[in-house]
């Protein structure tokens, strides 16, 4: 019976070599070690042995059981790290390849017509003062000299927040910030901020600019240094060559109230395509600062005075680089963008 035992244990470990996977596992159990397996009777049938022979058997009996077990649990252990070095060598990574680079990225072209402009009016002294963005009517209207119901409001299609707040719809309102924070103090600032209009979206009109509003308040300040500040603007800007030139406009805030143009950049005032064939080129509203609007901003008209202009922004850049669609310019393609 011994041999028997010793048999099965032989037999029983060269099976469990060739066994696979799970399943396999789990058929070599019931063979040989579960209840209608293999080895249960031989451990049954210590009964038949002689008595003095039975300690010697049952020790050798439970001990191929252990075993058994041990190479069971040994085997299934195998089986489990071949799995997992099976599923490496399939998901392999290769860490060695190089990564995708990703580029350092650069200014946005607004924002590099934004600091060329600031450049140029730092040099004239002109410090940058920023508004916010969400103004009240008071502030983008009333205080401008638009009081509730005046008809110039209609130059500006609004996105109203409440009765009171708006989205600016221009960087005006910032003169009377500025103003009266600085009074009773000169002033000569530069206001640049996005600005918003309930408006159609074409080419040359999009419903969010920029633009870069100017305010000089002093004693004695006149048109002239109204003129000569834009000129030499759009000198530094557009190119030393340009020629300027004013009409008279009209905007609430500012009296008397100018249109200034230069001469087109693309045919040096032939007239082409661009300029409508009339060889000049909008530049920006502009004017001395009406009496009315000083005093909002607590300044003593009789004794201040100002000028104050409002060009935009993206106009200029598209001007200057030959840009022939405003939309362009937030709709995120990056072969536009890449090019400035
Ligand atoms: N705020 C005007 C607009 O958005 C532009 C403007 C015109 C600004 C004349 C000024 C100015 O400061 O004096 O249409």
């Amino acid at each position: 019976m011994l041999d028997q035992l010793g048999q099965l244990e032989k037999e029983a470990l060269a099976a469990l070599e060739t066994v696979e996977d799970t399943e396999g596992m789990n058929a070599w159990n019931r063979r040989y070690l579960g209840k209608k397996g293999a080895l249960p009777p031989l451990l049954r049938s210590v009964r038949e042995l002689p008595k003095e022979e039975r300690p010697a058997f049952g020790q050798a009996a439970n001990e191929v059981k252990t075993h058994l077990e041990t190479a069971l649990e040994a085997r299934a252990e195998a089986l489990r790290q071949q799995e997992i070095q099976r599923d490496l060598e399939r998901e392999a990574l290769d860490v060695t390849l190089p990564g995708r680079p990703i580029g350092p990225g650069h200014l946005h072209i607004t924002t590099k017509t934004l600091r060329q402009i600031y450049a140029i009016f730092a040099e004239m002294g002109f410090q940058v003062y920023e508004s916010p963005d969400v103004e009240t009517d008071e502030m983008n209207f009333e205080l401008l000299n638009m009081p509730p119901h005046h008809p110039a409001r209609d130059m500006w299609d609004t996105f109203w927040i409440s009765d009171e707040l708006l989205l600016r719809t221009h960087t005006s309102p910032g003169q009377i910030r500025v103003m009266r924070e600085y009074c009773p103090e000169p002033i000569r600032v530069i206001l640049p901020g996005k600005c918003y209009r309930y408006e159609q979206i074409t080419a040359r009109s999009e419903h969010q600019f920029y633009q870069v509003e100017g305010l000089a308040v002093g004693h004695g300040i006149t048109m002239a240094d109204l003129v000569s500040t834009l000129t030499e603007f759009a000198r530094r800007f557009y190119g030393p060559e340009r020629q300027v030139r004013i009409r008279g406009s009209y905007f609430p805030f500012t009296e008397p109230s100018i249109e200034v143009d230069m001469d087109c950049i693309l045919c040096a005032g032939q007239g082409c395509r661009v300029c409508r064939y009339s060889g000049w080129l909008e530049i920006a509203g502009a004017g001395m600062v009406h009496p009315v609007v000083l005093a909002n901003g607590g300044y003593d008209p009789d004794e201040w005075s100002g000028f104050a202009f409002g060009p935009g922004v993206e106009r200029p850049a598209m001007l200057k680089y030959g840009i022939d669609d405003i939309r362009l310019f937030y709709s995120n393609d990056l072969r536009f963008l890449r090019q400035f």
